[in-house]
């Protein structure tokens, strides 16, 4: 979409995987979908450097609205959750250097049955363009999945119309996919800043390793329509949550880096360890991720039993790559490949970093082999600068 936000992949933080929709603010005042979920974790995304990384838009998912629309039928916060409103707490997240976000649903309720925006999109995008929103999120439960291009083109019009810079993030093409109809990407692309395409990421490794299967299967055929402007977003990042070894979560940073995915930290940034906020704060994975070419790197061979992803970044002809090793045990598995023959042609030699642990790997040449170790449902992430 061509409304000149998302030039590079968006970032900041969502509520949805790790807060889900626990509304029961009586018994779970810190964790609860409310206004003070989403001011403690800004305070804390300033506090800890994540705004300072890039991470921006502070995003609640479902179960922020209020059970029914008001009087003159606009949506309006839970009053309880929200008691200032929206407002308030957009100026309070502008004045952290932050945005906010919000979620709707393009159907008749939101998949947690809050009400839907299907019908509304004039008064529900001018409503939140009055509140100050920077961001929407828009699903797709409880619509005609059939209807669905009619649907967020004119929810997109909407947000348009309202002369505010909304970042439109949608699960427009997932929404058709899930119903059998297949998504016509650049229509998709056209009309909105995100768009998911693969079911929601749960925390743990089995649907970590799913998800890492299907973008290695299928990367090729997003690249076209992902870039800036239009990015394919894998969902969620579940960095610092339950789920995932530290391993696995570097290797679901390092390829949503290598994607050039939005990155959504979905998980409680006011208590994390040190090595889970380290990953999310690595600033060469992050410079990976936002690289102004904004090109989606893809899987581009499988040696043995590693995969190997790669990325074309600045300066000229620099690449990242990342090793993928996705067996649960058995110890780290061995791999060379000859630079050549995975396209390291464009340049005279490359200088490897390990972009997790900051350390120099060497200087390769393209008639070089390039032989590392991978961890199990790990990741090796390199970062391969074009030397003159
Ligand atoms: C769907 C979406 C998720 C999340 C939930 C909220 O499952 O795919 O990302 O927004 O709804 O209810």
């Amino acid at each position: 979409l061509d409304n000149g936000l998302a030039r590079t992949p968006p970032m900041g933080w969502m509520s949805g995987q790790r807060f889900r929709c626990n509304v029961d603010c009586k018994n779970y005042p810190d964790d609860c979908i409310s206004e003070t979920l989403v001011k403690s974790t800004a305070d804390m995304m300033v506090k800890r450097g994540y705004v300072k990384a890039g991470y921006k838009y502070v995003a609640v998912d479902d179960c922020w609205l209020a059970m029914k629309r008001d009087k003159s039928g606009n949506i309006q916060p839970d009053p309880l959750r929200f008691p200032s409103g929206i407002k308030a707490l957009a100026d309070y997240v502008h004045a952290k250097g932050l945005k906010l976000g919000l979620y709707l649903s393009a159907g008749n309720l939101t998949c947690m049955g809050y009400p839907g925006s299907l019908g509304h999109y004039d008064s529900d995008m001018a409503t939140l363009a009055s509140w100050g929103v920077d961001m929407l999120k828009l699903d797709w439960c409880n619509s005609d999945p059939n209807k669905l291009n009619n649907e967020f083109e004119e929810a997109g019009r909407a947000l348009n119309k309202t002369g505010r810079p909304i970042l439109y993030t949608t699960t427009w093409p997932l929404g058709q996919k899930t119903k059998g109809i297949q998504p016509d990407l650049t229509l998709v692309a056209k009309y909105c800043n995100t768009y998911r395409v693969y079911q929601d990421l749960e925390d743990g490794w089995e649907s970590l390793e799913a998800l890492v299967k299907y973008y290695g299967d299928n990367g090729r055929s997003f690249v076209n329509d992902s870039g800036p402007g239009n990015w394919n977003d894998p969902d969620q990042l579940l960095v610092g949550d339950f789920g995932l070894s530290t391993e696995q979560q570097k290797m679901q940073m390092a390829l949503w880096c290598i994607m050039s995915a939005p990155l959504f930290v979905s998980a409680d940034v006011r208590r994390m360890r040190p090595e889970s906020q380290a990953i999310l704060l690595n600033p060469l994975a992050i410079a990976i991720n936002q690289d102004p070419l904004g090109i989606m790197g893809v899987q581009i061979v499988v040696k043995g039993q590693v995969k190997i992803w790669k990325k074309a970044i600045t300066p000229k002809g620099s690449f990242a790559l990342v090793l993928v090793y996705t067996n649960i045990s058995g110890g780290p598995s061995r791999v060379s490949v000859l630079l050549s023959d995975i396209g390291f042609t464009t340049a005279a030699a490359y200088n490897f970093t390990n972009v997790f642990d900051g350390t120099h790997i060497g200087v390769y040449k393209p008639w070089h082999t390039f032989n590392c170790e991978v961890d199990p449902t790990g990741v090796l992430f390199v970062q391969a600068a074009a030397l003159p």
